[in-house]
């Protein structure tokens, strides 16, 4: 019997599996045109097999974005505006923002009709734009640990809408820090955290946030909320869930509603 070797690949759909490596090598000296062939095989399979890892997450990716580093919830938060000004209405009066790159938050808040915006940044504010340090001059943005209790009353905003930093928070931080976002907030408190895998910040930051982010999923966050307390938003869910399949919107991050304290 004769193998040809101008079909490898019905071979390896055969069932020729694995095992061939060892046979093949003594093949491949008589006959070049196999080993062509078997490197033709070799890259329909690796091809397949890119395309078939990246096909079964095509939602994560689309997710995802363009982002190739990642994605920032902060910049999830300037897209959503649209979609929390309908969940929100008049709720929308009065927000603070905490959470890196808060600067860029206040600034988009600030450009809708009705909205106050201040922003509370988690770590440093080095190398920030002009506009950032008017921000900050007039007060709308400050420097504060969230590991410790926040300067305001309270009840001082309507809303409170959180990107990222929780991210970085282990849960004995976030004790302290979850509870205080509801308390200085009157009416909901908004989450926007990364997705278990998600990739985010480069090593580089790393020094920056302490310890690396870890994307912990909707179940975990879901399971915490209850342990601390916290009672999820039911009716801003709703209205988010509506306003997002209206506009088309997919958000890149995860996104929780939370019901301020009493
Ligand atoms: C956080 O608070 C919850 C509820 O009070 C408690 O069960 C849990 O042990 C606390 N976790 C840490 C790390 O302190």
């Amino acid at each position: 019997m004769s193998r040809r070797p101008g079909n490898p690949a019905r071979r390896f759909a055969d069932g020729g599996s694995l095992p061939f490596v060892g046979s093949m090598h003594s093949k491949s000296r008589s006959s070049p045109l196999l080993s062509i062939g078997l490197l033709v095989v070799g890259a329909i399979l690796l091809i397949g097999y890119l395309y078939s890892g990246s096909g079964g997450r095509t939602s994560d990716r689309e997710a995802l974005g363009n982002a190739e580093g990642g994605v920032s919830c902060t910049s999830e938060v300037q897209r959503a505006i649209p979609i929390l000004k309908k969940a929100y209405g008049d709720s929308m009066r009065k927000v603070l923002h905490v959470g890196p790159d808060t600067c860029l938050a206040v600034s988009s808040l600030l450009k809708e009709e009705d909205t106050e915006a201040w922003g509370v940044e988690p770590y440093d504010l080095d190398d920030v734009s002009a506009n950032c340090k008017s921000l900050v001059r007039k007060g709308l943005v400050r420097v504060a640990d969230i590991k410790f209790p926040l300067p305001y009353r309270a009840k001082s905003f309507s809303l409170v809408v959180v990107s990222d930093a929780l991210d970085y928070l282990s849960p004995k931080y976030l004790n302290k820090t979850l509870p205080e976002l509801a308390r200085v907030s009157a009416d909901g408190l908004v989450i926007f955290s990364g997705h278990p895998g998600q990739q985010r910040v480069k090593v580089a930051e790393m020094s920056k946030f302490g310890r690396p982010a870890k994307f912990r999923s909707s179940s975990w966050w879901t399971r915490y909320f209850v342990q601390i307390g916290l009672q999820v938003n039911e009716p801003a869910i709703k209205k988010f869930e509506q306003a997002s399949l209206k506009k088309s919107y997919k958000p890149a991050c995860q996104v929780f509603h939370l019901q301020s304290h009493d």
